[in-house]
């Protein structure tokens, strides 16, 4: 086994196992003992397959991972997908300057509308299922190493062939150097809890989990932050009606106090 085969664990949930090998990720959905076997087997690979049915669907409009189809070294509770090389935005937003953080939301905002567009509903809009990748001229990026690391997350998404339409546009001018996207990018992964509806009440719901995700973990400034993803969230399909039923959910909310 060559060291960049080695597994290691990133993350241990309560329903899966990341394992890191390489620049591929590994999510493994792991055994719950208190369930029978023939029903664990079943509901472990039912969510399986229906979050990675949601990931090829997704990272063919969003930046998303795309599952690999090369089945032969996964099994039927495991999805293999490329690591994304980036910073984990539950864990980075706060960092930067408040212009930067409000662009990462609009950009947040527009992958939700191309997402309820397509009558994807992700599950669990929270920053923690969000990793960013740097553009060139990032500031966060400038300091040694952490150039390094934005050239990484760049060829690691070469080698998978894992561009997404719009990586694929901007990466065909030259192909001389390793690309740095000229375009700092916000990848969702952890379709886990996602499934298809065009209902008006599940994607209002999934833009209120968000909202409760901002307020929660980046409450300094969770209103203006909010704010952005909406004023995207205006351009999508149904978003007078969308955003009717958001104040119900919200509503709702309240009053269970
Ligand atoms: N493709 C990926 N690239 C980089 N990191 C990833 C990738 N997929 C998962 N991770 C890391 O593993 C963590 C857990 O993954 P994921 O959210 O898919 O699983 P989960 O079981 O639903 O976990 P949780 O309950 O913590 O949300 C992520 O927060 C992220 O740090
Ligand atoms: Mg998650």
């Amino acid at each position: 086994m060559t060291p960049s085969q080695k597994l290691k664990i990133l993350s241990q949930g309560a329903e899966a196992i990341i394992l890191k090998k390489g620049i591929s990720i590994i999510k493994d959905r792991i055994k719950k003992s208190y369930r029978i076997k023939e029903l664990d087997d079943k509901i472990r690979m039912r969510r399986t397959k229906s979050e990675t049915k949601l990931l090829e669907k997704a990272s063919q409009i969003i930046d998303a991972p795309i599952p690999s189809p090369d089945q032969r070294d996964s099994r039927a509770f495991q999805i293999k997908m490329p690591l994304i090389d980036g910073k984990k935005l539950s864990e980075h937003l706060d960092k930067f300057p408040l212009k930067k953080q409000k662009q990462i939301c609009k950009q947040i905002g527009e992958s939700i509308v191309k997402l309820h567009d397509s009558n994807i509903i992700h599950g669990d809009l929270t920053t923690s299922n969000m990793i960013y990748t740097p553009d060139k001229k990032d500031s966060m990026f400038t300091k040694r190493g952490d150039e390094k690391s934005a050239t990484k997350a760049q060829s690691t998404m070469r080698s998978h062939k894992a561009l997404t339409t719009s990586q694929r546009s901007a990466s065909t001018k030259s192909d001389a150097k390793p690309l740095i996207p000229n375009k700092a990018r916000v990848y969702f992964i952890d379709f886990g809890l996602g499934f298809i509806s065009q209902r008006y009440e599940d994607k209002a719901v999934d833009l209120h989990l968000l909202k409760q995700a901002l307020e929660a973990k980046h409450f300094k400034n969770w209103e203006i932050l909010f704010n952005e993803v909406i004023k995207e969230y205006k351009n999508s399909k149904d978003s007078e009606k969308i955003l009717k039923q958001f104040e119900k959910v919200e509503k709702r909310g309240r009053y269970k106090g």
